[in-house]
Parts: C-alpha cells; structure tokens; sequence
C-alpha cells in the first residue's frame, strides 16, 4: 500500500462571523478576522490517496483524473472567490478552515469513483503555522 500525496494551491477571501452570535460577541472570538470587509488566504491543499500499486501502470493513481476533480470541484469554484458570499456551503456556516476542510473532503468524496485508490486525507495550510486535516 502507497500513500500519494498532491499539493494544489487556491487564493480566497474570508470574513469569520457567525449570523448566530451578537456583533459583541463576534468581536471577541474572531478578532481582527472578524473585519467587515474580510482578508484573504493562499490556501495550500494536499490531497492524499493510498492504493496498492498497479501492476500493469506502476502508479497508485491518475494524478491527472485526480487534477480533473479537483480543478473541476475546488480550484474553480473558490479561486479569487469571497468564501462567505460566493460559495454555497458557506451562506449559513463561519468559512473557518475547519469547515474549509470538511467542505472540500465532502466535495471531493462524492465525485471521488468508490474504487482503488482511496481518497484518505485532505490537509489544509491556510497560513505556514495554521494548518488543518481530516
Ligand atoms: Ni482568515
């Protein structure tokens, strides 16, 4: 069993406020991200799939069907994007990168083909000493 790893990259805006707590409280948590008119992000993704290698390729996967999915469901859509006002999963949920994390994992998991390799870990480094994983 192999682990490959991809590295992608994605530029994005972001303000973190939540439409259920108070202004006050907003402030408090969130500090200065809690800015009215947001800050930007180059959001560094790794994708990690693990497979058996195949005997025939020699590969674990097809790194350019995987660059097709991930262009096609991530790059894309969030690319120079307000996270808060322009991607759907954000209308009612703080585009933290918590929930980046999970957003892209679930993306990925629903186009990803239920077949070898498996889709085992998506990791985000929104700065170089924040970085997230599931
Ligand atoms: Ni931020």
């Amino acid at each position: 069993m192999i682990r490959v790893t991809r590295r992608y990259q994605f530029s994005a805006s972001h303000r973190l406020h939540s439409h259920e707590l108070p202004e006050e409280e907003n402030r408090r948590l969130y500090g200065k991200c809690n800015n009215p008119f947001g800050h930007g992000h180059n959001y560094e993704v790794e994708i990690t799939l693990s497979g058996p290698v195949d005997e025939r390729t020699g590969r674990v996967a097809d790194l350019d069907e995987l660059d097709r999915l991930v262009q096609g469901n991530i790059i894309g859509p969030f690319q120079h994007r307000n996270l808060n006002e322009e991607v759907e999963e954000f209308r009612d949920l703080v585009p933290t990168t918590e929930n980046l994390t999970a957003i892209i994992e679930r993306r990925l998991r629903a186009v990803w083909p239920s077949r070898q390799p498996a889709l085992e870990r998506v990791r985000i480094f929104e700065t170089a000493r924040n970085i997230f994983e599931i």
